[in-house]
């Protein structure tokens, strides 16, 4: 394949880069950037267990002064304030400066965790995102968001602090289990249902669901990743076009956090799509009627298939956790609703009504009622 690159112009523009055996060649496509300054990689034990840490640190000792490394547990529930804490306190054990760097290499929990490290750490310091699962790739890697979570709800503490470079390293989704791979694939139908029509169709069309080693792999992260350029160039902060991107993601957030993170994000935001989509049809908020299909290409990456865990929770859990939530403006809050194929609009509402909706939904849910077909789920 052909390196791909996508500039992101915000105020200080950079490159993402998206090609195989970018960990290997680190070295060439970090060189101008680092220039013999300190490097902190920061990874979890998962993707250290696969090589590419040991790799990244030979491709880019040559150009370093120094190379540290931390490794941590893998799970969101790493991306805690005393994990925070400990980074800023061994960067500045290694007298680390403004002009070091620092490394995220790893899925959504270690660069959100090591971007807010960046932020913060002596009001600032650059970090490059090496995303290695699809879900990073395309959506948490570009736009600088960066958060940690609190016991009250998921990134709840963070900063927007753009990277200064992101290394794809394509050959990195190859050792993804198939459920980690699906979760990235969530995202891929995000953006397809919010702004991208013909990614939409394309992925309910294809003959084979997309895998790690699809040919059009590379064209697909590089088309998501356009899109999200396209978004956070409009809105880097949030305040309008930005909260597209947060489809399914009010309901998603709240069954991550009431089953304490066993409902990963992509199964949680895909559970959360579809419950917008079918409240939508069902309060008429919508003219498209799309929730089988959409249901069926949800089903097709096993989207849906924690579903049962979200069972176990009471909708006043679930209401007590989105009472949290970010997207929450006193009593109102922004909800993202579909509104034709491949596009969604944003609509602000009051709480209430908004929990009264999604009430009916968990009742149906609770009561096995609910109309969408969940393929493998626990009965
Ligand atoms: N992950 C949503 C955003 O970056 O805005």
């Amino acid at each position: 394949m052909k390196l791909e690159k996508v500039n992101v112009a915000v105020a200080k523009p950079y490159d993402v880069i998206i090609d195989n055996d970018l960990i290997k060649n680190a070295g060439h496509h970090l060189e101008d950037f680092i220039q013999q300054r300190k490097v902190m990689i920061i990874t979890d034990e998962n993707v250290a267990s696969f090589g590419y840490l040991g790799s990244l640190q030979e491709a880019i000792s040559p150009i370093t002064k120094a190379v540290h490394t931390i490794t941590l547990p893998a799970g969101e529930e790493q991306k805690s304030s005393a994990n925070y804490i400990y980074l800023q306190e061994q960067l500045a054990t290694l007298n680390y400066s403004r002009t070091d760097v620092l490394i995220a290499l790893g899925g959504g929990v270690i660069g959100d965790l090591v971007g807010f490290t960046a932020a913060t750490y002596l009001r600032g310091i650059p970090y490059i995102q090496m995303p290695t699962t699809l879900l990073s790739a395309i959506d948490s890697s570009v736009g600088g968001k960066t958060a940690i979570d609190l016991p009250q709800g998921k990134n709840l503490v963070g900063a927007f602090y753009q990277p200064a470079r992101v290394l794809c390293d394509l050959t990195t989704f190859h050792t993804l289990s198939q459920s980690i791979f699906e979760d990235g694939c969530a995202e891929l139908i995000k953006y397809g249902m919010i702004l991208d029509d013909e990614l939409l169709n394309d992925l309910m069309t294809r003959d084979q669901p997309l895998t790690a080693l699809s040919d059009d792999l590379a064209n697909i992260v590089k088309r998501c990743v356009e899109i999200k350029r396209n978004v956070v160039l409009e809105d880097e902060h949030d305040l309008g076009l930005r909260q597209l991107l947060n489809f399914g993601h009010t309901i998603g957030h709240a069954i991550e956090q009431v089953s304490h993170y066993k409902v990963s994000h992509g199964r949680g935001v895909a559970t959360g799509m579809i419950l917008t989509q079918l409240m939508a049809e069902k309060e008429g908020l919508t003219d498209l009627i799309l929730a089988e299909r959409f249901n069926q290409l949800l089903n097709q990456y096993h989207l849906l298939d924690q579903v049962y865990l979200a069972k176990a929770y009471t909708f006043a859990d679930l209401l007590d956790a989105m009472t949290n939530d970010k997207k929450r403006r006193g009593g109102e809050i922004t909800e993202i609703f579909p509104e034709s194929f491949g596009k969604c609009e944003l609509k602000t509402i009051t709480f209430d009504q908004y929990a009264n909706w999604l009430e009916k939904f968990f009742t149906d849910l609770k009561t096995d009622q609910l109309p969408i077909t969940i393929i493998g789920a626990e009965a």
